[in-house]
């Protein structure tokens, strides 16, 4: 027999495969040899299992601290989303109430066109004459910025306009300068009244004074033009009756109205002194005492005083002899003639007022019958620098201006007097609401109650 060396190879291949095939039977057919590789090694396992239970537990033990802290965690910002959605719906709520201000109904004003609408910033326009100009300039379709310290002027006299699309409402103490862009400038910040002008005097001063050159600087930078209001009392105690625009004034430059006085002639030599250096527009209106709603209630003055005492039932008290003479006019006929001015070409000082005189005596009693007070009117010491008499030449106004006042003293005067009427029943209503209200406790809760 002859083996090939090909026939060996197959014979080789033969029997390897046939060793493979055996040993593949045999772990099949008896798995012992596995099974004792296990039993060794659950055997190690099970003597280390007392080890690995204490580590297990351990292990429990931390997993459960854990998850008590993620527990915790998940709680605590739980209620923090839950605090988040509830100030989102109170904000909502707000921020609604908000835009539900926001849609108030505003007076209807005229439209201008953008080449007839003029940006007129009215200094001191949260006050009693200002507030009125403030209301003629919006009807009239002009955008009007107010800017005020609100020293004796009131958010209340100009609320009506907050959030119009032409009114934008400044506070601001025109004692610092001031950058706007606008093209006119009603100057009427400064207290007017005794009583508010005496409290600072040196504000008062400044007010006019400092205040005064800022805006003049502000018409200067932005070449608008200016009218300032000044006062009869640039005529002091005067000499010469009626006061015209000529007379130089009879002012004691040390007495306690000072302030107030030499600050608007201040006042005036500064606005003549700009525009003859620097060129700019200038208007001057010398006003007289004016009267009407928004008035001062407490400002001192004749018109108030007596109003206020027959509507109380107080006696009438008249400083003197009462033989002195006032001349009022009436807001409406005033801002007439402050929008008439700045229209016209006149630039010397002009009288705003009412030329028809009464004794002081006399509008005690005006007053008291149409109120229909029992009222006495009693005479009280003189006070100083009181002016005896006081009445203006306003020929200017007439030639100039085509201006005079319309309004008749006692048509004007119903229209204050129902003016404090109602002031006088919103001050008991909100004296009797705050002693019933102690539901404000804090800052906080006026938010929540908005
Ligand atoms: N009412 C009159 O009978 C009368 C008479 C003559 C002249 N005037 C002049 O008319 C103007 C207006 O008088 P009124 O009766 O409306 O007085 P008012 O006190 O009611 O108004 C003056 C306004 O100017 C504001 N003001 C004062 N100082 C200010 C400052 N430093 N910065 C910003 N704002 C300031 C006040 O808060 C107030 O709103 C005044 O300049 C006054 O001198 C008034």
């Amino acid at each position: 027999m002859v083996f090939t060396s090909r026939k060996m190879k197959q014979v080789a291949l033969s029997i390897i495969c046939i060793i493979l095939v055996l040993g593949f039977y045999k772990t099949l057919v008896n798995p012992e040899d596995e099974q004792s590789f296990s039993r060794v090694h659950v055997r190690e396992r099970k003597s280390n299992l007392g080890e690995t239970n204490e580590i297990l537990a351990n292990d429990d033990k931390i997993q459960e601290v854990d998850e008590d802290a993620r527990y915790n965690d998940i709680k605590d910002i739980e209620e923090a989303n839950m605090r988040i959605r509830e100030l989102e719906d109170k904000l909502q709520h707000l921020e609604s109430k908000i835009e539900n201000r926001g849609s108030k109904d505003f007076p209807t004003v005229k439209f201008l066109n953008y080449k007839n609408r003029k940006r007129i910033l009215v200094t001191g326009g949260a006050g009693f004459v200002g507030s009125h100009l403030v209301d003629r300039l919006m009807l009239g379709g002009h955008e009007v910025i107010v800017v005020d310290n609100f020293f004796t002027g009131r958010k209340r006299n100009v609320e009506h306009w907050v959030g119009h699309e032409n009114f934008e409402l400044v506070h601001h103490d025109i004692v610092r300068p001031l950058y706007l862009e606008v093209d006119e400038i009603y100057h009427l910040a400064s207290p007017a009244s005794p009583p508010h002008y005496m409290l600072n005097p040196v504000k008062t001063i400044k007010t006019n004074t400092l205040g005064t050159i800022n805006i003049l600087g502000l018409a200067k930078r932005v070449g608008a033009r200016v009218l300032i209001a000044s006062t009869s009392e640039v005529y002091g105690d005067p000499n010469e009756h009626p006061q015209s625009e000529t007379y130089w004034g009879h002012v004691n430059p040390i007495g306690p109205r000072a302030c107030y006085d030499e600050g608007k002639r201040v006042a005036e030599t500064l606005s003549y002194a700009y525009m003859r250096q620097e060129g700019i527009s200038v208007r001057v209106a010398r006003i007289f005492n004016t009267f009407g709603p928004r008035m001062h209630m407490n400002d001192g003055r004749v018109v108030s005083n007596f109003i206020l005492q027959a509507l109380q039932n107080d006696s009438i008290t008249i400083y003197g002899s009462g033989k002195q003479t006032r001349s009022f006019q009436y807001v409406s006929d005033l801002v007439d003639g402050l929008v008439a001015l700045m229209a016209s070409n006149y630039t010397q000082p002009i009288n705003i007022g009412n030329p028809v005189e009464h004794t002081i005596e006399e509008f005690a009693v005006i007053i008291k019958d149409l109120v229909g007070t029992k009222s006495k009117v009693v005479e009280l010491a003189a006070v100083e620098d009181d002016p005896q008499r006081r009445r203006p030449d306003i020929s200017r106004a007439k030639k100039y201006l085509n201006w005079e006042p319309k309004v008749p003293l006692a048509e004007g005067l119903k229209q204050t007097i129902m003016y404090f009427a109602r002031e006088l029943q919103r001050t008991k209503h909100s004296q009797k609401s705050s002693l019933k209200q102690s539901s404000y406790k804090n800052n906080h809760d006026i938010v929540e109650q908005l």
